[in-house]
């Protein structure tokens, strides 16, 4: 597939069927992150890949906690439209039956001073889009969800002990339905 396909045609998914993931496309995905660029080559990232059904189950019993957090934030920002509210949080209890759920932390703790902090965020963030756009050129839908954050603490403690923060999740798995694309907003460039 042409990366001007996959940069324009993927969607983010919140709902899969029970088709499987093989293990060599989810190799390719991971080894997609691994090949982002990273500030100063330090590769900060750590991914959880959760596939088996006990981490899954693991996974969704700490993400129904977030709901609390999360609603507050949807309805400031989706107020008028309580539509786009029940699907999020629907789909954040579920993971949307994902087939796998990829968890991004940060690999350490502590990052040197505000340029370390946003290294770590940007070339974690870097690693994620890799996956995204590598899963959909082979067929996979994905959606990047920051709402596990609210409950950041339990995700590290179970999935990730003495790693660093948790950057956002990946949900992974085939769909029989495509959204259509959300409006993409004027005035967010210019050229001098
Ligand atoms: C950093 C980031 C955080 C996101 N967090 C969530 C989330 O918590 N829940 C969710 O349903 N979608 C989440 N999304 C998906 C966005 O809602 C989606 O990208 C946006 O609506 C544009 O749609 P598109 O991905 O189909 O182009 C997130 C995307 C990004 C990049």
């Amino acid at each position: 597939m042409e990366l001007k396909e996959a940069v324009y045609g993927r969607r983010s998914v919140r709902k899969y069927n029970d088709k499987q993931i093989s293990d060599t496309d989810l190799q390719e995905i991971i080894d997609a992150g691994l090949h982002a660029p990273s500030a100063v080559n330090l590769q900060h990232w750590y991914f959880v890949v959760c596939k088996s059904e006990d981490a899954k189950s693991r996974l969704s019993k700490i993400m129904g906690g977030s709901i609390f957090g999360l609603k507050k934030v949807l309805n400031n920002r989706f107020g008028n439209h309580p539509e786009v509210i029940e699907e999020t949080v629907n789909f954040v209890k579920s993971m949307g039956n994902a087939n796998v759920i990829i968890l991004t932390f940060l690999q350490k703790e502590e990052y040197d001073g505000h340029e370390g902090i946003m290294g770590a965020i940007e070339s974690s963030a870097a690693a994620m889009e890799n996956m995204v756009l590598t899963a959909y050129s082979k067929g996979i839908s994905s959606c990047w969800l920051t709402a596990p954050i609210h409950v950041e603490d339990e995700l590290r403690k179970e999935f990730a002990p003495g790693k660093g923060r948790l950057m956002a999740a990946i949900t992974l798995g085939y769909s029989d339905s495509k959204p259509k694309m959300p409006k993409r907003k004027d005035g967010r460039y210019i050229i001098i």
